[in-house]
């Protein structure tokens, strides 16, 4: 099985830019699982819900629908970062879009960063674990700044997940050194489709530091692109390779947890 990292830098309110080159994109890989960065179709800064809610999808409209007769095509999954209206809610989601329709699902950020607080509100899907029988893979999400909760992969990881994928726009040049360790502790592979590039608004750049990197279980980097510049970087993995959370004879990463001794009241 073959997963595609994209890595570009979207153009901040240009959705038909943005959507032109995901598109393109997913026309042209030839991977079964492509993933693209957080907020993909809009950019990024923005700096109150009128800019956000003027760029905001709902997951059954026309260019959602655009990438589910894709994935159906093309027999691939996709995952993107976009802006999600749903009801007077608005969220920093990510799309999941299978050859199978019946599996398609949003999963929305669930750890704001920064003056996202101003733009969005916090995701309230949870962390979740897809099944998808057809390609033998269990596929979670986090996006961007929920690597810092080690709890996010965790609970993908005990839910099950093979592969975590994570839409980002990261900021920090804190993250290369810790999803790694999120990859080892739950036995997952770990797909980081950063943007690079930079945004400035009300006079503070954000820069975006790209590097897109593909961690196998052992923390490994089987693929990263530059700080800079577009990149579809891709590799094999192996799903299955996943499963067997023992290490040895005796130790098993998660019968191993005492959940009991974990519990800090405060
Ligand atoms: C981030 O969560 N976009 C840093």
């Amino acid at each position: 099985m073959k997963i595609s990292l994209i890595q570009f830098a979207p153009q901040l309110f240009n959705r038909e830019y943005n959507h032109n080159y995901i598109i393109n994109s997913i026309k042209n890989d030839n991977s079964d699982i492509i993933v693209f960065p957080e907020l993909a179709l809009s950019g990024y800064y923005f700096l109150n819900r009128e800019e956000s809610l003027a760029n905001a999808y709902d997951f059954n409209c026309d260019e959602m629908n655009a990438f589910k007769y894709l994935a159906e095509q093309l027999n691939k999954i996709i995952v993107i970062g976009f802006v999600e209206k749903s009801g007077e809610k608005v969220f920093n989601s990510a799309g999941l879009f299978f050859p199978d329709s019946s599996f398609n699902c949003v999963y929305r950020k669930t750890h704001l960063f920064y003056k996202e607080h101003n733009a969005f509100d916090r995701g309230d899907t949870g962390f979740f674990n897809v099944k998808y029988p057809d390609m033998d893979i269990n596929i979670g999400a986090m996006i961007c700044y929920d690597w810092r909760f080690p709890e996010a992969a965790r609970c993908l990881g005990l839910l099950g997940a093979d592969l975590i994928v994570c839409p980002s726009n990261l900021v920090t040049p804190l993250w290369p050194k810790v999803m790694p360790a999120r990859a080892i502790e739950n036995k997952v592979y770990l797909a980081v489709a950063n943007r690079y590039g930079t945004e400035t608004r009300d006079g503070e750049t954000l820069l975006f530091n790209g590097k897109s990197a593909l961690y196998d279980f052992y923390g490994n980097e089987l693929c990263q692109a530059a700080p800079e510049g577009d990149a579809a970087i891709a590799t094999d993995i192996f799903p299955e390779k996943t499963r067997e959370k023992s290490f040895n004879p005796i130790n098993h990463i998660f019968k191993d947890r005492i959940p009991e001794k974990y519990s800090v009241l405060f």
